[in-house]
């Protein structure tokens, strides 16, 4: 990967990851009068992670560029997003959508590309220094893939890509020599407490969860909750679809899959625990019984500043903690019977091979078909349940498999919905 002509990287020490795709680069991220800033590929930069991207971005003080802009179908937006940042291209992955652009919609300089096949290519520019990954749903593999492929460092947003293909996407950055590193905040704050310790040290690591807008509802209040109510989220401000997938708490079932395969972990090296604050943002347990954990306050633009400017840290646009003010920080352990979700996550990661594709799919289904008010809550994680113990089950997928099963998962349960 061509690297700007500031960037001193220097080889490597395996800090984090078993899986060898985090890989430690020392980059020279301090500002000279001579800079060139890292250009980066913002995909999904239309959603919520996306502007959060434009923001770190534009508050980095020139060390990193947006390149490349990224949006589905917010045209708006995305032709707003343009003006602000001046990109070398604007891709539009949906091509009716692109049909509403008029002429002269984007700045002078930035050319407009339609459609994910055309984004591909693009990603393996040399001139693309960093991919944000931040499509939502297993609409984001393909690019993350080819992003990968050509070896880029991706922060990685998009969950739905390790759950879907974990094994195979970490081989392919280990191939490839591309590096991962997380935006999700908890697996943010594995990466960082991991750096405390030696890989044959680690005992296990604990994501924190919020327990989501449903947290203290019983079994029955939970069975009737609408999707206004589920779109309320106590602590973080994010999309719809992961807004619910906290409410159901799926979103820890994902991360436990994601982070299975991220920091190549046994299943039983994975824990939850229930943290309303959204303050303690994961632990990392090691053999001797210390346990390191990051906090800070539940704002998207510190893990994504981490992850863009990893291994160094500057001075950003993230909220701080404030030691002043008491707080009060509770962990409760998960309740697995009012909340299914967080149990088929455990199993789902125990087992591997298709079970991740198949529960991320029929979720993704049955998440749109509650928002549309076709089946109730509690039956998001029935759907899910019965799709990862009914199907053609391949431990050892190849991609195809996968995207063949993702597509099966979801025309059977549109069947099961009826
Ligand atoms: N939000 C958070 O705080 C947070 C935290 C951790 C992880 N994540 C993960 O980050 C990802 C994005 O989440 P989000 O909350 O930012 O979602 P979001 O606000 O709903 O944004 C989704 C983005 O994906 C684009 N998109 C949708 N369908 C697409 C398709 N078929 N092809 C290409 N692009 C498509 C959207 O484009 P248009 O709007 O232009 O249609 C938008 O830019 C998810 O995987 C989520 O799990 C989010």
């Amino acid at each position: 990967m061509m690297l700007p002509d500031r960037t001193v990287a220097s080889a490597t020490s395996m800090a984090v990851s078993g899986a060898e795709v985090v890989r430690e680069q020392s980059i020279d991220l301090q500002m000279s009068s001579d800079a060139v800033p890292l250009r980066v590929a913002v995909l999904g930069s239309t959603g919520s992670i996306g502007k959060n991207t434009l923001e770190v971005i534009a508050a980095s003080e020139g060390r990193f560029k947006a390149h490349l802009l990224c949006g589905h179908r917010s045209i708006d937006v995305l032709v707003e997003q343009a003006q602000a940042c001046r990109p070398r291209w604007v891709v539009v992955t949906d091509s009716t959508a692109a049909e509403s652009l008029g002429p002269g919609a984007f700045p002078k300089g930035t050319e407009l590309v339609i459609g994910p096949e055309r984004l591909e290519e693009l990603l393996a520019a040399p001139e693309v220094d960093r991919v944000v990954s931040a499509i939502v749903g297993a609409a984001g593999l393909r690019s993350t893939w080819s992003a990968l492929a050509a070896g880029k460092t991706v922060a990685l947003a998009n969950k739905e890509t390790l759950v879907t293909a974990g094994p195979l996407v970490t081989q392919l950055a280990a191939r490839s020599g591309a590096t991962i590193v997380p935006i999700d905040s908890e697996h943010s704050a594995i990466h960082q407490a991991l750096r405390s310790g030696r890989r044959h040290e680690l005992q296990r690591v604990v994501l924190t969860a919020s327990g989501g807008p449903f947290r203290t509802h019983t079994k029955e209040q939970i069975s009737e909750v609408t999707p206004e109510q589920a779109l309320k989220h106590p602590t973080w401000s994010m999309g719809p679809k992961i807004t619910i997938d906290s409410a159901t708490m799926m979103n820890k079932a994902l991360e436990l899959i994601e982070a299975r395969w991220l920091f190549d972990l046994r299943a039983d090296q994975l824990g939850v625990v229930v943290h309303p604050q959204s303050i303690i943002h994961s632990f990392v347990e090691f053999i001797d019984g210390s346990v390191i954990a990051q906090i800070g306050p539940p704002d998207m633009k510190l893990p994504i500043q981490y992850a863009l400017a990893y291994p160094e840290r500057y001075d950003g646009p993230a909220r701080r903690f404030d030691f002043g003010v008491a707080q009060q920080l509770e962990l409760i352990p998960p309740d697995l019977e009012r909340f299914p979700a967080v149990r088929l996550g455990y199993d789902v990661a125990a087992r591997g091979g298709t079970a991740g594709v198949v529960l991320n799919a029929v979720n993704e289904e049955a998440v749109q078909a509650f928002l549309n008010g076709v089946v109730k809550f509690p039956q998001i994680a029935e759907l899910c349940e019965r799709a990862v113990s009914e199907h053609p089950f391949i431990g050892d997928p190849t991609l195809e498999d996968i995207l063949r099963l993702d597509a099966w998962a979801r025309k059977e349960v549109q069947t099961w919905m009826c």
